[in-house]
């Protein structure tokens, strides 16, 4: 790996987690600082297994404190920066947006003018399929060419963030990376998506709820594989570029909660079918043959492999969601860093 001191923001979600772990796994000469604010979605249960790691070093902040961001940046010091940290989650940013342009937004502007003001620091910006829209069933998946068109506050927060990491490369030549990557699923996904939901819901005997029909499509990756394909344009990216990751699993929800389903032994009857969310994107699909020829990036965890190991760890780590459903873990957090 050509950079050492990897700042890391949003580690303490779940595809940051599972980056941390995955990198300091691989790599053993680099060092990882962890900047996370512990919204609720942040969860430092998610790497208990690395407090002890000499090479890991956690610091509590939000992306938008400026000082804090240069701070830690010149302390460590750091030589990459990887942007996970983000409001994720379509639902809530329908209830209310702020938090979303708060952090997607004012956040990544903070991160890139440090960046900037720090000696041109590489950064890469982790971003999502549904900046361009949605598809019908019979269109082409999205590539790095398709126009924008974000549909949800959460989608539209994540498109700016992207137009802004691609303005600094271009107004200021900071180098920067992006990639657009489809719906992740696996081991410390916080349980108000869909996966995990499904699972732990059918864990405690519970209705699974589904969206409207069901019909919608979604393609899911392991965050394994995301994770590798990040890595792989940390190294060997070009410069300004963006590229898209996905899975090559289109299914419906309806698909996907049946397989859920059929793997933990349910039956049908557990499926509440409930108001369709509002604006509710119909189809994302990626096409990922840009990462494919330039990096020798593919996905490698076939669905259902990777979906019954995940339904696994969900049913062998009780303790883990359970805290997080009942929000026992946000007293312990609030007790042990203060608001
Ligand atoms: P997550 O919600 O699980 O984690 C987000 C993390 O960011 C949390 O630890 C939270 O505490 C932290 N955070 C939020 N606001 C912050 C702030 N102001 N300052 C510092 N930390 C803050 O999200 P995730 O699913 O791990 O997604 C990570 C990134 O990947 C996001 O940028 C998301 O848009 C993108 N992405 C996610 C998916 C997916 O399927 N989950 C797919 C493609 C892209
Ligand atoms: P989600 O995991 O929230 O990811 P995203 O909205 O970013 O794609 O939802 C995935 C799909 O599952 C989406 O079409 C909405 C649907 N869904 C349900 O049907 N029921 C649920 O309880 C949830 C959380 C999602």
């Amino acid at each position: 790996m050509q950079y050492k001191n990897i700042l890391v923001t949003g580690g303490a979600g779940f595809i940051g987690s599972n980056f941390i772990r995955f990198m300091l796994g691989k790599y053993s000469e680099i060092k990882i600082v962890n900047l996370d604010a512990l919204t609720y979605a942040g969860n430092l249960e998610n790497l208990k297994d690395l407090e002890e790691n000499v090479n890991y070093k956690f610091v509590h902040g939000d992306i938008c404190d400026e000082k804090l961001v240069n701070e830690t940046i010149r302390n460590n010091p750091i030589d990459l920066i990887v942007n996970f940290a983000a409001e994720s989650h379509v639902d809530r940013s329908v209830i209310d947006s702020s938090s979303f342009i708060q952090t997607n937004v004012v956040g990544i502007r903070v991160l890139l003018d440090a960046a900037l003001e720090n000696g041109k620091i590489r950064f890469h910006h982790i971003s999502t399929d549904e900046v361009f829209g949605h598809l019908k069933a019979d269109e082409q998946p999205f590539d790095e060419l398709t126009p924008y068109n974000p549909r949800s506050p959460y989608s539209a927060s994540k498109a700016a963030s992207d137009h802004l990491a691609r303005a600094y490369f271009y107004t200021h030549k900071l180098p920067i990376t992006i990639s657009n990557c489809s719906n992740n699923y696996g081991p410390y996904q916080f349980p108000e998506k869909l996966i995990p939901l499904v699972t732990t819901n059918l864990a405690e005997n519970k209705k699974v709820p589904i969206y409207g029909t069901g019909e919608n499509i979604r393609d899911w990756i392991h965050v394994d594989d995301h994770n590798r394909g990040v890595e792989m344009i940390i190294e060997k990216g070009i410069i300004g570029e963006t590229y898209c990751l996905g899975g090559d699993t289109e299914k419906t929800n309806l698909e996907i909660i049946e397989k859920i389903l059929e793997i933990m032994g349910k039956k049908k009857d557990q499926i509440e079918y409930i108001e369709d969310r509002k604006g509710h994107d119909l189809r994302y699909a990626i096409d990922f043959s840009k990462a494919k020829s330039e990096l020798g990036w593919e996905p490698q965890i076939a669905f259902e492999k990777g979906l019954k190991e995940t339904i696994e760890w969900y049913k062998n780590n009780p303790d883990w969601w359970q805290k997080i459903k009942s929000g026992e873990y946000q007293e312990y957090y609030k007790k042990q860093y203060g608001e």
